[in-house]
């Protein structure tokens, strides 16, 4: 009898310890395995019957949390550095205070404050006009972590697109790509499509809308395509210059003054809108398909398509070209301009030389322009790439800048 209650209960209390534990294992198995403060999350949302969700890193998900907590993760940084200097013993605190470092971390904190203002503005279009995927709020209880850099890449990219501080690089990158498409003559442009991939905040696509093409700015990230549509509302950008940031003040590394590190910078210098030349194709580029012709009876595809600071975030850069050449009209043509930085740690499955994307290129089936063929030569241009341009620390491209055609 007392072996059978014992029995009985051990059976009943294993299984009763059993059943949760195999499902806490399938639930970790199922969302990934986690770190530690991963886990604990976990544990707690298991406990809870919550599912967890997990959103792509580029996702509207992602990149609206990550806007939403930037100003939360970067006083979370500046915590991090007023408690090493609270470390200082008492004398050296003393110099700090005396060279006014307390007031420099105090300017951090505004500085964070005034980028927010942005950050939430974006974030606030983006559950408007997003509401199927931003009004749930399970996009901020997903147990995920904003990526504050992506921001703040993202909030660079307002200088090197929109302001007047980033003329001069826009200049230096745009010319070449702009001449080529000036050679058309403007009443044919308006039956001509241009692809811009990788497009990022879209001044590019922008200007060669202007110009009269038919322009299809293509970007897969959602950090770049919140913060391009808070230029193209009209309920978040009425006017030039409306919005102030100070995109330097969170890296101290390589300033001159306290000033030029906290300088403000205002932007848009011009005020964008979509218009039916300009079509925004929030999605990944391998997924994009021939569209119709503009003329009737014309051939499908593009005309043009431009690649700039692109195709070397490929990690497949035959994959890469072929759906260039496959998306382009027969005799379309294909500017690039970049460096060949390719993604690091081995993930991009060939990592080649200048020469050996130009012999891809040929084997592809595209013809490259030669170096005396006028604006369509093949050269090296010297660039920046988000550059601040008073700090202490330039890096240089030298980035290749071809025109090919496809030639079958
Ligand atoms: C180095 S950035 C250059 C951005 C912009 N062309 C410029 O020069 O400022 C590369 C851009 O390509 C985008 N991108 C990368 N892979 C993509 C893909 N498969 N489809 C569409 N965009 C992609 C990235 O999100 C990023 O905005």
């Amino acid at each position: 009898m007392l072996d059978h209650v014992v029995q009985t209960l051990s059976s009943d209390t294993l299984l009763a310890c059993l059943i949760p534990a195999l499902l806490f294992i399938f639930s970790l198995y199922f969302s990934g395995l986690p770190s530690l403060s991963g886990l604990r999350q976990n544990v707690a949302e298991i406990i809870a019957g919550r599912r967890r969700t997990t959103f792509g890193h580029f996702s509207v998900e992602r990149a609206a949390l990550s806007y939403q907590q930037y100003a939360k993760l970067s006083r979370g940084e500046l915590a991090t550095m007023q408690a090493s200097y609270g470390k200082l013993g008492r004398a050296h605190k003393r110099v700090g205070y005396d060279m006014d470092y307390p007031a420099k971390l105090n300017r951090l904190q505004e500085a964070i404050a005034l980028n927010a203002k942005v950050t939430e503005g974006i974030v606030q279009l983006g559950k408007e006009e997003f509401p199927d995927r931003l009004s749930r709020g399970d996009w901020q209880s997903a147990g995920v972590h904003g990526d504050v850099h992506r921001v703040r890449e993202s909030l660079k990219h307002f200088v090197r697109d929109w302001s007047e501080e980033g003329r001069a690089e826009r200049a230096n990158i745009f010319g070449p790509i702009l001449d080529v498409l000036q050679d058309v003559k403007p009443a044919a442009r308006q039956e001509m499509r241009v692809l811009i991939p990788g497009s990022g905040l879209g001044r590019l696509a922008w200007e060669v809308s202007q110009m009269g093409y038919v322009v299809t700015a293509n970007e897969l990230s959602f950090f770049m395509n919140l913060a391009f549509r808070f230029l193209l509302s009209e309920s978040t950008t009425e006017h030039v210059n409306q919005h102030t940031l100070q995109p330097y003040a969170s890296w101290f590394s390589h300033q001159r003054t306290v000033d030029a590190l906290f300088r403000s910078v205002q932007f848009p210098d011009t005020v964008p809108r979509r218009s039916t030349n300009l079509e925004l194709a929030e999605c990944d580029f391998l997924g994009l398909e021939r569209p119709p012709a503009l003329r009737t009876g014309g051939p499908a595809g593009y005309d043009f398509i431009v690649t700039l600071f692109f195709i070397d975030t490929s990690l497949n850069i035959v994959e890469t070209l072929e759906h260039i050449h496959g998306l382009l009209k027969p005799g379309g043509t294909w500017i690039n301009l970049g460096p060949l930085l390719w993604t690091g740690g081995g993930q991009a499955a060939l990592e080649l030389s200048l020469e050996e994307v130009l012999r891809l290129a040929g084997m592809i089936g595209f013809e490259i322009a030669s170096d005396t063929d006028g604006p369509r030569r093949r050269r090296t241009i010297e660039c920046e790439y988000t550059a601040d341009r008073e700090a202490m620390m330039r890096w240089l491209y030298q980035a290749g800048f071809w025109v090919a055609t496809r030639m079958r």
